[in-house]
């Protein structure tokens, strides 16, 4: 067109005289019906896929009754960052890869219908650039099209917990990590009902192959009350079809706090802590092995199994996780006589050798009053009724003490 009109300009500034409006459209037509490349159109587009995915570089010539003698492709990519020739296509020899062969490529065009279409699979980043198409026409020479080629790459998404420990100042809890994506990922933190009790950062970097890493931290002050917290690391991006969300629960860690011991049963006994991670129970006694035939231990629970003087002593509960660990200690007295025990458990508690704190607990109410009945009465014949006076205030264990204690007197 501008040719056109710059030609017309030319004429009628040369000939003014024959210069009339008439003569001026006429002058176009016959321009315009001369050059009938102009209408001649390449058509390309634009291409973006997952990596991995499969790519179509659409190319082909409309309006056109020229011959086709060649259609070339040409790329330019990162690794080659020069056009260079890559593959040609003839009518009769069909697609030929000019240096390397590389079958990831399929020509899937049509050269009688001037269709240079190509498929390109298992698509990877060095593959990311731009495509030229050339089509080698006659008589109007080469025409050709610009398709860019831009991959999606998505993340690989982590959550590493920082394993905070209990404390006043604020420390990282945890980072989420979107790695390697492209475009960049938007990654974000949802806390929820934490509010401004927690803080978050992002930051990223690209590396050269035009991946991005993007990391978002998690900071606050590692109390209590913030332990079992749910969160959510939100990651979007054109390389995903839908927002992925990785739930995350904040854990503040900490060592075994005060050990405690409870009668679970006249006879049995359960070590009782808390710790994150949970606490490991062992249950030892103080200057001697546990007697494997007398109590049974599993985790944090303690049985006895016979109730005799011989289980007399001191017996220590360790609770212990990765973060340290405690005692607690409990000292058992089997009374003899009829009432099958008395337990004094004495609770102390023990952190780095020093002690801290004891306690006292006075089980079985039922037990030491019938102790004092029998220190007053003494005898057998009494021993059964007043177990039996027991066995209605208590139930469960003492039934089967009842049942050993008749044998006995058998
Ligand atoms: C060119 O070939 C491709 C692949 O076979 C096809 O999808 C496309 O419709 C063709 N284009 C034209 C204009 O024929
Ligand atoms: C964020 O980036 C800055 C500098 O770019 C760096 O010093 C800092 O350690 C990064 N933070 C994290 C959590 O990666
Ligand atoms: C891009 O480069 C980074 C850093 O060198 C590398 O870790 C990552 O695997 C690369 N990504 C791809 C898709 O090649
Ligand atoms: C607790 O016990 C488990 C399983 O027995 C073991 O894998 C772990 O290492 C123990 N932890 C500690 C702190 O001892």
């Amino acid at each position: 067109m501008d040719e056109a009109a710059f030609f017309c300009a030319n004429y009628c500034h040369r000939f003014p005289l024959r210069c009339d409006s008439m003569t001026r459209m006429l002058l176009m037509i016959v321009l315009l019906m001369s050059t009938d490349a102009e209408a001649l159109r390449v058509i390309g587009g634009n291409v973006k896929v997952v990596q991995g995915g499969t790519a179509m570089l659409s190319c082909y010539v409309m309006d056109t009754n020229d011959d086709l003698t060649q259609i070339t492709w040409q790329r330019r990519t990162r690794e080659k960052p020069h056009n260079d020739n890559f593959l040609t296509i003839l009518p009769r020899d069909g697609p030929q890869f000019v240096s390397e062969r590389d079958d990831r490529f399929k020509y899937i065009g049509n050269f009688n219908d001037k269709n240079g279409t190509l498929q390109l699979s298992n698509v990877a980043l060095k593959d990311e650039g731009s495509y030229t198409c050339i089509f080698t026409l006659f008589p109007s020479g080469n025409q050709k099209t610009e398709i860019p080629l831009n991959l999606l790459v998505p993340p690989f998404t982590s959550i590493k917990d920082n394993l905070p420990t209990l404390g006043t100042e604020e420390v990282l809890f945890a980072t989420c990590t979107a790695a390697g994506s492209k475009p960049p990922a938007e990654v974000r933190w949802l806390t929820g009902a934490l509010g401004d009790k927690v803080r978050t950062t992002t930051n990223s970097t690209q590396y050269d192959n035009g991946t991005t890493t993007t990391v978002s931290s998690l900071f606050g002050v590692p109390m209590r009350e913030i332990n079992g917290h749910q969160v959510q690391c939100v990651i979007s991006g054109d390389f995903l079809s839908k927002v992925e969300s990785l739930p995350f629960t904040i854990q503040i860690y900490f060592s075994p706090t005060e050990v405690n011991i409870r009668a679970k049963s006249e006879d049995s006994f359960e070590c009782v802590t808390e710790a994150n991670p949970s606490a490991n129970f062992t249950w030892s006694r103080s200057g001697q092995s546990l007697l494997q035939s007398a109590v049974k231990v599993d985790g944090a629970k303690l049985q006895l199994l016979s109730l005799t003087s011989d289980l007399n002593g001191l017996y220590q509960c360790e609770a212990s996780n990765t973060y340290g660990s405690k005692h607690g200690q409990l000292y058992v007295r089997v009374a003899s006589g009829a009432c099958s025990a008395a337990w004094v458990l004495f609770g102390v508690l023990l952190f780095l050798n020093v002690v801290g704190a004891a306690a006292w607990y006075f089980y079985k109410r039922g037990c030491f009053q019938s102790r004092r009945s029998l220190n007053q009465h003494g005898g057998k014949q009494h021993d059964t009724k007043l177990h039996q006076s027991v066995r209605n205030e208590d139930h469960g264990p003492e039934e089967e003490d009842l049942q050993r204690d008749q044998e006995e007197s058998l």
